[in-house]
């Protein structure tokens, strides 16, 4: 766990879901196959056939497992059963409540969820409804921001919360490097969440990047 990788991955960073139109399957293949979480973004509407086409393209450009992000203030009913249809390896939600019948209805299908959270009331609602990971997301995060707190009082707690329920917390906001992952590994965190380092390589194909290149390893060191 940890430095070495949460939920069955190589390592312990997550590429967060960016918006429904920056984190395409270019970016999350270039994750993926670098041993990463990768997470592409479902739509802001209903559009189960559009995203079920950007899983098929993100699967031919990596054979690794990957998430998709799902906002859930938005409509995301068919779009999540595409999601569970498909069967990526994680729905990572956020920006609303995932109960305990839909976590279960995701494991039947063998898919994973991952919620991020900004509080430690809404981490302890997604422990409770038996999630495999928590995302605690702090007020310095890019993008859709829930947190009202800083990483550094708002994560430890989360930390004891769930301490002997053995869910990964993985911290997000405002880490940029190597040190910020191992300052957030001495809080208690098991795994990073990065959304705006990843931004800068949001558009391989402008860029010239491929999908093979290992991002992860160029933000490690
Ligand atoms: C451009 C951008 C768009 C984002 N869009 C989403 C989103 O659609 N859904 C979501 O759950 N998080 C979204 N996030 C938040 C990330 O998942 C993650 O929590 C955050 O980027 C971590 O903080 P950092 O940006 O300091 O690395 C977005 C972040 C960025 C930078």
């Amino acid at each position: 766990m940890g430095w070495k990788g949460v939920l069955g991955f190589e390592y312990g960073i997550i590429q967060g879901p960016l918006g429904p139109d920056i984190s395409g399957p270019e970016l999350v293949a270039a994750v993926a196959n670098a041993g990463g979480i990768g997470t592409l973004r479902a739509p802001d509407w209903e559009s189960p056939d559009y995203l079920r086409g950007l899983i098929r393209k993100t699967r031919s450009l990596t054979d690794k497992p990957f998430g998709v992000g799902v906002v859930l203030a938005f409509p995301h009913k068919e779009n999540i059963k595409a999601i569970l249809d498909e069967k990526v390896a994680i729905l990572l939600v956020s920006w609303g409540e995932y109960p305990n019948e839909l976590v279960s209805e995701a494991h039947q299908a063998g898919v994973k969820v991952v919620h991020q959270v900004g509080s430690l009331e809404d981490a302890e609602k997604a422990m409770n409804a038996g999630v495999d990971a928590i995302i605690i997301q702090a007020k310095n995060a890019g993008g859709h921001v829930l947190g009202q707190d800083g990483l550094f009082t708002l994560l430890p707690r989360v930390v004891d919360l769930v301490a002997g329920h053995d869910i990964p917390i993985i911290a997000a906001g405002g880490i940029i490097d190597a040190r910020g992952y191992v300052a957030a590994l001495a809080l208690g965190a098991q795994g990073i969440c990065l959304g705006t380092r990843f931004t800068k390589y949001s558009n391989f194909s402008t860029f010239g990047f491929t999908p093979n290149q290992s991002v992860l390893l160029k933000f490690m060191w």
